[in-house]
């Protein structure tokens, strides 16, 4: 029988009280057919970030979440940020927190990283299939010292909300940024929230000299426009930072 939260999201939701990863385990789902669904975990061992790095979240702290999304958007990278605005609405619903994005996939509070959203989307005949990872930090009260000055939980803003409430709530708003007909008003929003949009940045590549520019737009694949001296910019990975 389906519990209420999986009642209200219109899904199965698949708990973990520890696991690896819930992006490797939706996307073992995924592979053997699953449609929807969601994964859930108190706890990850092998937690994975972006850029190969890893995602720490102590046991209990976080919401720690995998959406299975069939077929898979377009554009992954356009999707991710989208992500972003998800999260960004149901904290603004939830507990009237006004977060910001950074691209590619940072939800900030008070200039600190609060979420961050993650996809692994594989192309075939049928669509492809999509796992969105979003791990919000929820009830922290500190952070190691390595990331201290720039990671934050909903706890240090000042909010307290349950996890099992905002997943609900973000699965609600994913399911919207995902409609087409919805696609204008959350590439509008994304670009109200962006903290880098008409902003100088630079952007650091390993192996690359820095490239600076205005960031002024989001593209249709989601990457990230700059006018630089020498013209317009696409730029689809990297680390972005005001310049
Ligand atoms: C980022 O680097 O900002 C993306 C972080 C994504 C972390 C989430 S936590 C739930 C899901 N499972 C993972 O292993 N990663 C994502």
């Amino acid at each position: 029988m389906r519990s209420a939260v999986e009642r209200e999201v219109g899904r199965g939701i698949e708990y973990h009280a520890a696991i690896g990863s819930t992006q490797d385990r939706a996307r073992e789902l995924a592979d053997e057919g699953a449609t929807r669904g969601i994964v859930v975990a108190d706890a990850q061992s092998a937690g994975r970030g972006t850029h190969g790095r890893s995602w720490l979240a102590p046991k209990g702290t976080s919401l720690l979440a995998s959406w299975i999304v069939r077929p898979a958007p377009g554009a992954p990278a356009l999707f991710v940020a989208f992500a972003g605005v998800a999260v960004a609405r149901a904290l603004e619903g939830l507990v009237r927190a006004n977060a910001l994005l950074k691209w590619p996939n940072d939800v900030l509070l008070d200039g600190r990283k609060v979420a961050g959203t993650l996809a692994n989307a594989t192309s075939a005949g049928d669509g492809g299939v999509l796992v969105l990872g979003i791990g919000v930090n929820v009830h922290q009260r500190d952070f190691p010292a390595e990331i201290r000055d720039r990671a934050t939980s909903l706890a240090l803003a000042g909010h307290t909300v349950d996890r099992l409430a905002l997943l609900a709530r973000l699965t609600t708003e994913l399911d919207h940024v995902e409609r087409p007909e919805e696609r204008e008003r959350a590439l509008e929003e994304w670009r109200r929230r962006s903290m880098q949009m008409g902003k100088a940045v630079e952007v650091r590549v390993s192996g690359r000299a820095p490239l600076r520019g205005v960031a002024i737009a989001i593209d249709d694949d989601g990457a990230l426009v700059l006018e630089t001296d020498h013209g317009t910019e696409r730029v689809v990975a990297g680390e972005v930072v005001l310049a």
